[in-house]
């Protein structure tokens, strides 16, 4: 969704501004800005479209100054134009601001501000914000500021300059992250940390209904009724290097390649003397009977596999929902009931509002998350962290494959717990999950030509589709939204044995059906699909053990994985060369995978 920046101090503005928005861009985007504060005034450049054509105008028009804001937009109220575009002014020109997240009430302050004479120039509602700023403005921005967040329903960061307040940048946030960098008599605000390098060394992160004004000096924070608030800073621990690609051509190869360093990190990371150890999540894990998991997208793929491993594991009874859904049901709970909010970002609106939802009724929430400053992570009672590292490219990989370890990992604590798992019992399964980096690091070396070679043949097919049953239907699920999302091509997950109720009318000798075949209690069931589909043409690609006669006789293509000593980690080494299928699929159709269209990395809006 939408990136904010912001730098005031020594350097020149607009060249630490557009760092900092490439750093955003992953966050998806279609149009991008900035205003500079100098001699009295505020310049403003706009540009729609990707941020080369924002860097082009500032070649040719260049905006000097050492105070600034800066925004990539991701289109809500009003098309990618280069009017929608923020930085947003008031009309004299004397207050600019960038915004994330929504006005619910806009149309209702447009209405009472265009009757006091202002004249909107944008279809988006972040132009009531300057109009509304500016009519309560006498000379104390924060008093502005803090009387027109007083009037803004919804969710919102924002960043504020003033013409006549040179080297101050005044901020506030209510449901959308803000954070504040300090650098060497410099200060710097981004809605995500990578934007705060390299010349941040230090973080706060704006607390909830907090306005900030920041100076090359310092911070000053107050919450919205205007009592202060102490400016917590903490070192910033991850690197420049750890989000830039490396060698690779994009955030996604780099990514999908960290897989195995990922999982060895997870899973050393709850082992003591050879022994599990619990996170500290402040619960009694012997208590809880039922579960509830909330996710969206892949997120919600990787707790399709972590309800298997509970209810096979732990005997707990599981349930697994969709966060837009659960949120606006009236879910039932009792005094054993865990949520669980399963989240890359930890920004996720929808998974953010189920997380509220279900500690308003005082359900505990662990929240399982890659990024450990997020909101998500701060809000629930417990937290699980992914340990993942950055992950900047919009299709979730090691995200996805450190989600299911860690629900692994929490299945078998529950277990622990519960007195249902026996000394041996943990040593095999820790054993099985201690053989997952490796075997992963096989797989994607194993899969690759084949990968490669079957995209070459099937980047033109129009659709495609993957079956699988047990744990691989999640793969199946997964599989698919990488395809879509990154290489545009209709695909559709089902669970194998459904196909024939129906999907099956799709098979053509020009569909592409990936049947996901480990060797488990169910790849008798799934020879049987294979057949069904090569009775009917289809193009047939197995995901499947390397060297297996049987799938082999019967497929187009066979991409080969590593097995598992236990079959419930399959899932995990199933999804790698599909995630490698996606990529490549994505390159020869000329997608841009890091980026795809009309999408966001952090979806912070209903
Ligand atoms: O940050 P989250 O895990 O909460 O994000 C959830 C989904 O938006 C995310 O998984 C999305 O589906 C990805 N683009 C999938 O690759």
């Amino acid at each position: 969704m939408c990136g904010i920046a912001g730098y005031t101090g020594p350097k020149e503005a607009d060249s630490v501004l557009t760092v900092a928005l490439e750093r955003l861009k992953y966050r998806g985007y279609d149009s991008a800005g900035l205003a500079v504060l100098a001699e009295g005034d505020v310049g403003i450049r706009r540009a729609p479209g990707k941020l080369k054509n924002l860097s082009d105008l500032l070649a040719a028009k260049p905006l000097r100054g050492h105070t600034g804001i800066g925004h990539t937009r991701w289109a809500t109220h009003g098309a990618p134009t280069e009017c929608n575009a923020h930085p947003h002014t008031s009309n004299d020109g004397k207050v600019a601001v960038v915004h994330n997240g929504i006005i619910e009430n806009h149309e209702h302050l447009r209405r009472e501000l265009t009757a006091k004479g202002c004249i909107f120039r944008s279809e988006t509602d972040t132009e009531t914000i300057p109009h509304l700023i500016a009519s309560l403005y006498t000379g104390d921005p924060l008093a502005a500021i803090r009387a027109a967040v007083g009037r803004l329903e919804g969710s919102y960061s924002l960043a504020v300059v003033f013409a006549d307040k040179p080297g101050h940048i005044y901020a506030a946030r209510q449901a959308s992250p803000l954070l504040v960098g300090k650098g060497k008599r410099e200060m710097l605000l981004a809605s995500d940390l990578p934007a705060l390098l390299p010349h941040a060394h230090q973080v706060c992160y704006l607390g909830e209904g907090e306005i900030a004004d920041l100076t090359p000096e310092g911070i000053e924070l107050w919450s919205f009724d205007g009592t202060p608030v102490t400016a917590a800073f903490a070192p910033i621990e991850i690197t420049a290097e750890a989000v830039s690609k490396g060698d690779f051509d994009s955030f996604m190869a780099k990514e999908i390649a960290e897989q195995p360093t990922v999982l060895a990190r997870l899973v050393d990371s709850r082992l003591r003397a050879g022994r599990l150890v619990e996170p500290d999540l402040g619960l009694d894990l012997k208590a809880v009977n039922h579960i509830v998991f909330l996710g969206c997208g892949t997120s919600w793929h990787a707790a399709l596999l972590g309800k298997r491993f509970l209810e096979a594991l732990a005997r707990v009874h599981v349930e697994v929902d969709i966060s837009s859904e659960y949120r606006y049901r009236n879910p039932i709970a009792s005094g054993d009931t865990l949520v669980v909010a399963i989240s890359q970002s930890g920004e996720t609106a929808d998974t953010l509002a189920g997380l509220r939802l279900a500690r308003a009724k005082f359900i505990p929430v662990v929240g399982l998350v890659n990024v450990v400053t997020s909101t998500i992570a701060r809000e629930s009672s417990g937290m699980m962290p992914l340990l993942a590292g950055p992950e900047i490219g919009v299709a979730s990989t090691k995200a996805y494959t450190a989600q299911v370890m860690a629900m692994y990992l929490f299945a078998l604590q529950v277990a622990k717990a519960k007195g249902l798992l026996s000394l041996a019992q943990e040593e095999s399964a820790i054993a099985a999950a201690l053989l997952i980096p490796e075997l992963a690091a096989r797989t994607l070396a194993l899969c690759e030509a084949e990968v490669a070679e079957a995209a070459d043949l099937f980047a033109s097919a129009h659709a495609t589709v993957f079956l699988g049953r047990g744990g691989e239907h999640a793969t199946a699920l997964e599989g698919a939204l990488k395809l879509k999302e990154i290489a545009y091509v209709h695909a559709v997950g089902y669970p194998a044995g459904e196909f024939k109720h129906g999907p099956i009318a799709l098979v053509t000798n020009q569909l592409p059906v990936v049947c996901i075949c480990p060797k488990d209690a169910m790849y008798e069931k799934m020879l049987s699909n294979l057949q069904e589909v090569r009775a009917r043409a289809g193009r047939i690609i197995v995901v499947g053990e390397q060297g297996d006669r049987a799938l082999q006789d019967l497929s187009d293509h066979l991409f080969p994985v590593a097995t598992s000593a236990d079959h419930m980690l399959q899932p995990l080494l199933s999804i790698l060369p599909l995630q490698r299928y996606a990529y490549h699929v994505a390159r020869r159709r000329d997608c841009d995978v890091d980026q795809p269209r009309n999408l966001a990395k952090s979806v912070t809006v209903e």
